[in-house]
């Protein structure tokens, strides 16, 4: 059997390598594609090293655009190479641009695509991965869920059954094998952001966040508040980047800006902090599993298992909750929760069993 797998951005590193480590020496050939929707050292080439990724075989280089000069480009640099390789399955990752355009191009050249992640709905569909998770999940042959809701959500569309499988949470399973590596770097980090025993970890990139200047800086505004409580680290994605360059902010001192971190710098964080605030889908998940509170600033989640089993809480756009909930979680007085079923290291695994039974 033939397998190929698609990444683009930095969500899809994490969940792709459980699946090509699970089917490594199960199948007689894997290519891996990255397509270049994220090209920067800390949002790609790290995720290779750190998470035991081979090299991609064929890098697309489709870099950044808008929505639909990506998703263009992206179809149209990897139709031939689908078209040449003609792999048996092509395994999607996630809901980014790179993961729909992928999927659609499998359809057409009538190649068989696997959807790793589908089912998540925040039925938003002002959210960019909104529409590509609809329209992945339309078309692909077989559609591997995470947790329940995702099944429902299939089947209310008129997905048959029995192309849905519920494997787990995959991106579980590199936290899993990678947080005792990640732990032992908890000193040293704390060293360097000189962090006593309490601070939080900061994420944003949500385009509904960052992109307006206004919004941005009322949130940065309630950020600086909370870091005269306990130190905030904040690894800055580049479209956060871009987007602090233009209303020119000062950051106060407890506020660390940083780089975007590596997956084992990051992990090591989240596993230590008192609280995460956080837009990211996967920090959403990660803080669960690790039982720390999570405080979302969006309105709505494609991961409701992490409001109702776990330890999220969306706070949407409502500051004065996120001063209030971030205080109580440094007081010890956070969300506890616990983890959701199959999120237990092993959904690669049941993926690869999957994904080998239909030759
Ligand atoms: C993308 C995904 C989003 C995911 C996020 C993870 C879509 C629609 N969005 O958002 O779902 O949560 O990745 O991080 O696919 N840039 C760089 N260097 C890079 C990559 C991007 O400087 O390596 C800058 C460019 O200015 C670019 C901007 O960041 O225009 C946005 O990048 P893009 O990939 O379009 O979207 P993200 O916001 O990263
Ligand atoms: N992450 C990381 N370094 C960072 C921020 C996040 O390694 O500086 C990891 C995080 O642990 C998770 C993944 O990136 O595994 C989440 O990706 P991101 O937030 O970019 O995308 P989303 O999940 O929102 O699509």
């Amino acid at each position: 059997m033939k397998v190929l797998h698609v990444v683009g951005a930095r969500p899809n590193f994490m969940k792709a390598a459980p699946v090509h480590a699970a089917l490594v020496a199960r199948v007689a050939e894997q290519l891996l594609v990255h397509t270049g929707q994220h090209y920067d050292a800390a949002m790609s080439d790290v995720f290779f090293r750190e998470l035991g990724l081979p090299e991609p075989d064929i890098n697309l280089n489709v870099g950044s655009g808008t929505h639909s000069v990506q998703t263009a480009e992206v179809m149209m640099r990897i139709e031939p190479v689908i078209g040449e390789r003609r792999p048996d399955w092509v395994l999607v990752y996630g809901d980014v641009n790179s993961t729909a355009a992928a999927a659609l191009v499998c359809a057409k050249l009538g190649v068989r695509v696997a959807h790793v992640e589908a089912g998540l709905r925040s039925n938003d569909r002002s959210m960019p991965e909104e529409i590509n998770r609809l329209v992945t999940d339309q078309i692909a042959d077989l559609l591997f869920t995470p947790s329940d809701d995702g099944d429902a959500n299939l089947l209310r569309e008129g997905i048959p059954e029995a192309r849905i499988c519920r494997a787990g949470n995959v991106m579980i399973d590199t936290l899993v094998r990678l947080l005792p590596e990640a732990r032992t770097r908890g000193p040293a980090l704390r060293a360097r952001y000189a962090l006593g025993d309490r601070f939080a970890l900061l994420t944003l990139h949500r385009p509904s966040n960052v992109d307006d200047p206004r919004k941005l800086a009322g949130i940065l505004d309630a950020l600086s508040d909370i870091s005269r409580d306990v130190p905030i680290v904040f690894p800055i994605h580049p479209r956060t980047r871009e987007s602090l360059r233009r209303i020119e902010w000062q950051a106060p001192a407890e506020l660390h800006l940083t780089e975007p971190l590596g997956y084992l710098d990051f992990l090591a964080l989240q596993a230590d902090a008192a609280v995460v605030m956080t837009d990211s889908g996967g920090v959403q998940e990660e803080t669960t599993f690790l039982g720390v509170p999570c405080l979302t600033l969006r309105p709505n989640t494609e991961r409701p298992v992490t409001v109702t089993i776990g330890t999220n809480i969306l706070v949407g756009d409502d500051l004065a909750k996120l001063r209030c909930e971030a205080r109580a979680a440094v007081e010890g007085r956070g969300k506890r929760g616990s983890v959701p079923p199959l999120w237990d290291g092993h959904a690669g695994e049941r993926i690869a069993d999957a994904v080998l039974a239909r030759p």
